[in-house]
């Protein structure tokens, strides 16, 4: 393994000695106690997403997220800045707002109390009629905490949370290359699960499962743990780097067209010309950063020029503490969120979204090699009731992951469940857990 460490935050992720050895319980996958805890401790002390920032161009735009109980609601102001609200009336608490719109103000559905977009009283019936005096003036709305990175809207309902820059910590830093507030969302897919939601935090820190699981992988994204980097963060957060050309440990049999020579004609390369299979790619996997170099701005992928070789061709895959994982390559972003259900620990949902930047009219995903429209995507609601359910989806990788949730589920509830027997390439699962910890004593890193 290369022992380049890009950024000076960075700890070796591969290595456990960078742990404390915390164990990994069960009752966490499952019990209400432990997501009770959650919310006290976590969930209420994080950067949350709730949108992108091309969701609400215009003052009066808003937009909602719903989390577990809660609800928050964003509202481009007049002056261009984004303020942020609990989603709840500051007269008797009704739900002020259903879902994303734009408008001017806001009329609560109950007693007619209207809303500005600062989150201040306009208007009250009766007005006349409240001994402690006139609302108008007097009563706000309880805000929360924004800011954007990477063209998304964050929140957080800690007033003593870090600024979201450093939160994220060295995520934006490491990603400064990218214009990622340019990408397009051309799939929205959100599905529900029937596994707790740490199941993909797990899942998203290891790649030891990639072989097994999505054996269409290797040979595109050499997931080898030998040529991949490891890297881990004090605020919880890790990123994996793995080389984006085949990995030499896996062939295709002769005669069956190779998904790199694909890659490779894309950017005007003949994969003939080059003698072995090992020759094609390593010396190939070099040509390919240099014709992406040379032909990349006429393509319309301007940002090419300040991208290093590493960006580049090779794929990256972040995860945000505790609940994000991302992808940001050289034309576009794979991104994932999962989130808690309201009620039952044992279930949550699983955002799918892709990006591309608008170089062309289509984009064809690195790894689901299908080819999606150039344009803003709805919303495509899920319930996961077995593969059928999300059939169409079946060439996107997160759908094997999506088979093994309930068998997890049954794993972590059984009586022969054991602590988890690591290799090195997990010790990131580990690490999730620790920070995880940290959070439920009420010592959040960083604070
Ligand atoms: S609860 Fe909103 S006006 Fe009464
Ligand atoms: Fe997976």
């Amino acid at each position: 393994m290369t022992e380049i460490i890009t950024h000076p935050l960075a700890v070796n992720g591969k290595d456990p000695r960078n742990l404390r050895g915390d164990p990994i319980t069960q009752e966490r996958y499952y019990s209400r106690d432990w997501m009770e805890r959650e919310w006290d401790h976590l969930w209420t002390r994080i950067w949350h997403i709730a949108g992108r920032e091309n969701e609400l161009p215009e003052p009066g735009d808003y937009i909602v997220h719903d989390f577990m109980h809660e609800s928050v609601i964003i509202a481009r102001q007049p002056d261009g800045s984004l303020k942020g609200f609990y989603n709840a009336c500051g007269h008797r608490a009704q739900k002020l707002v259903r879902g994303n719109g734009s408008q001017d103000s806001w009329t609560c559905a109950y007693h007619g109390w209207v809303w500005g977009l600062d989150g201040s009283l306009l208007d009250a019936c009766d007005r006349d009629d409240f001994p402690q005096g006139d609302p108008v003036g007097k009563v706000r709305l309880i805000e929360v905490r924004v800011d954007t990175w990477g063209g998304f809207v964050w929140y957080t309902m800690d007033n003593e949370a870090p600024p979201l820059l450093k939160y994220l910590e060295p995520i934006p830093d490491i990603h400064r290359n990218f214009p990622l507030e340019k990408l397009v969302r051309i799939l929205r897919v959100r599905v529900e699960l029937n596994c707790n939601w740490k199941f993909s935090t797990d899942n998203f820190n290891e790649s030891y499962h990639t072989r097994t699981a999505h054996p269409q992988v290797p040979p595109i994204i050499d997931q080898d743990h030998f040529t991949s980097r490891y890297e881990m963060f004090p605020n919880g957060h890790a990123r994996i780097i793995q080389m984006g050309r085949p990995s030499l440990r896996d062939r295709l049999p002769e005669g069956v067209p190779h998904p790199f020579d694909d890659q490779l004609r894309a950017w005007d390369i003949d994969p003939a010309r080059y003698a072995t299979f090992e020759e094609k790619v390593m010396r190939g996997w070099h040509d390919l950063k240099e014709a992406k170099r040379k032909l990349g701005p006429e393509r319309g992928y301007g940002h090419f020029a300040q991208l290093t070789d590493e960006e580049m061709t090779e794929s990256p895959f972040g995860v945000v503490f505790p609940n994000i994982a991302f992808g940001a390559n050289a034309e576009g972003m794979g991104f994932f969120r999962w989130e808690p259900h309201p009620d039952d620990p044992e279930k949550c949902f699983f955002d799918l979204w892709e990006f591309a930047y608008p170089a062309k009219n289509s984009y064809r995903g690195r790894l689901t090699q299908t080819t999606l429209e150039m344009k803003e995507a709805e919303l495509d609601f899920r319930v996961y009731t077995g593969p059928e359910a999300v059939a169409d989806l079946s060439d996107r990788v997160v759908f094997q992951d999506w088979g093994l949730s309930p068998g997890q589920q049954a794993g972590w509830r059984s009586r022969g469940y054991q602590e988890p027997y690591l290799a090195a390439q997990e010790t990131r699962v580990r690490r999730f857990h620790e920070v995880l910890h940290d959070y439920l004593a009420g010592k959040p890193p960083g604070r």
